[in-house]
């Protein structure tokens, strides 16, 4: 008998590795930039992909320059392999364009956070020896050009950006620079996202913006603010949770404030950079708001949600700090008591209005940073440890590092770990019992 044999076909799937750096902004468009490259599957390591992306931060100089580093790490695997591609693609690569192939000629492909729905065909140019650089910013929405999340395989949390760019220009910020114009989505885009997203088992979606507040999103000839579409999403019946971030105070309407008291899918944390305590500096930064305002609109959202958990953003040694508007930063922590915050030296861009200025001393800002992180600490640290004995919500997402451990958020964003039974996406009652270095401990109820 004869019998017929088949070569061995094999999908030729190529290897897709993306590194990604910088805000929550990143991780939704690395996953994004994922899905436009059809063909390839993403991997976990550099080592026998057939793409790298890394997709950047330029937010602070050594954000910036970790790339240059991280780059001249593949000089070997492309020696290895000549048809190995790498990208630049995000804010770095928007802010130098060109400069990057320049400064380092393994790069094959420079593409901007605006431009990164034309990833298959820069791939193609690569793939014909050349150069591929887009850092445009089209009149054509990206998002409208990629489908909708076939390859997402999901946990039960994801982000959602709603809203893009920036138009208030503080004195020390690449981001209006990098991301463009502010730019909202139009509401039944987000709407049929989410809804997709739900439909794949998220049950909890952070809406993302650099100026999320600021969301106008059209919808036929109506414009809908931020808290009118929380309200809507949270008609979702399986969507459980939303968050939102980040916002800027101006933008703090009054229906967002009443939404944290009255939607119950809206999660009790808030995260609300303020940048400094002192009104000299926060006009030098073109903050446009006071101390005092500020403090007086945490008091009104605390009103609509009395157990809101705090968070905020700092930057230390802003051009002509002096100790005395070190001080009211620290005062201003002392009397807004946050749950969670993020502190930073004043990293000096190139094209802000603050890199023409005169800067503090190094050493006196590192002083500064340290002794504004203990106090952030210790305020973290108290929110942390007063949860113990309270009754909450968490969210499980994965398994933990011990045997039979699960892991989850509560609606407070502190991690939750428990032994027992629970499914991920599963929403359980924990009485907590336990506050550790990075992570709260309870027992299942
Ligand atoms: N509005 C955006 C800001 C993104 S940048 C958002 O809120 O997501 C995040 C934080 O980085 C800022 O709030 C600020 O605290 C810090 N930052 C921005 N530019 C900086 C600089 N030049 N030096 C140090 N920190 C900076
Ligand atoms: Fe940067 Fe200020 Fe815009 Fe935030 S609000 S992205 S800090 S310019
Ligand atoms: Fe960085 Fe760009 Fe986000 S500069 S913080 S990756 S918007």
């Amino acid at each position: 008998m004869h019998r017929a044999t088949f070569p061995q076909v094999r999908v030729m799937t190529k290897k897709l590795y993306i590194k990604t750096y910088g805000c929550q902004m990143n991780v939704y468009d690395s996953e994004r930039m994922a899905e436009a490259l059809d063909g390839y599957e993403q991997v976990n390591s550099p080592d026998g992909a057939d793409m790298i992306l890394l997709n950047t931060c330029h937010i602070r100089e050594k954000a910036a320059e970790k790339i240059y580093s991280e780059l001249g790490r593949y000089r070997g695997l492309k020696e290895a392999n000549p048809d190995l591609k790498i990208g630049v693609a995000g804010c770095v690569a928007q802010a130098e364009g060109e400069e990057v192939m320049r400064r380092q000629p393994l790069v094959d492909i420079v593409v901007g956070p605006q431009s990164y729905h034309r990833l298959p065909e820069l791939e193609a140019k690569a793939a014909r020896g050349e150069k591929a650089l887009d850092t445009d910013f089209p009149e054509e929405d990206k998002f409208e050009k990629l489908k909708t999340r076939p390859k997402a395989q999901r946990g039960p949390t994801a982000f959602l950006t709603v809203q893009e760019g920036c138009d208030k220009f503080c004195a020390f910020c690449v981001v209006p620079y990098t991301r463009g114009a502010e730019v909202s989505r139009p509401v039944a885009r987000v709407l049929a996202e989410a809804e997709d997203l739900v439909s794949r088992g998220v049950r909890e979606i952070t809406l993302l913006g650099q100026n999320v507040n600021a969301y106008h999103g059209a919808d036929g000839g109506e414009t809908w603010g931020l808290a009118r579409l929380i309200r809507r999403l949270a008609e979702i019946d399986e969507l459980k949770r939303i968050r939102f971030t980040t916002s800027h105070p101006n933008d703090m309407e009054d229906d967002l404030i009443t939404a944290h008291g009255d939607c119950e899918k809206l999660m009790p944390y808030l995260h609300l950079p303020v940048q400094s305590g002192s009104d000299r500096i926060l006009k030098r930064m073109a903050r446009k708001h006071t101390a005092a305002e500020y403090i007086r609109l945490i008091e009104r959202i605390r009103e609509a949600r009395p157990d809101l958990l705090l968070s905020g953003d700092f930057i230390v040694g802003f051009p002509e700090e002096t100790e005395e508007d070190f001080q009211a930063t620290m005062a201003l922590i002392e009397a807004v008591n946050y749950g969670q915050a993020y502190s930073f030296k004043y990293s000096s861009r190139p094209g802000t209005p603050a890199a023409e200025r005169a800067e503090v001393d190094p050493e006196v800002a590192a002083d500064r940073l340290q002794r504004l992180q203990a106090l952030l600490t210790r305020q973290q640290k108290a929110a942390q440890d007063a949860m113990v004995g309270r009754e909450i919500d968490v969210l499980f997402e994965k398994p933990g590092r011990l045997p039979g451990q699960m892991v989850g958020k509560s609606g407070y964003l502190h991690a939750v770990h428990v032994t027992g039974e629970v499914a991920v996406g599963q929403i359980s009652r924990v009485r907590i019992t336990e506050s550790g270095p990075n992570s709260l401990g309870g027992t299942l109820l």
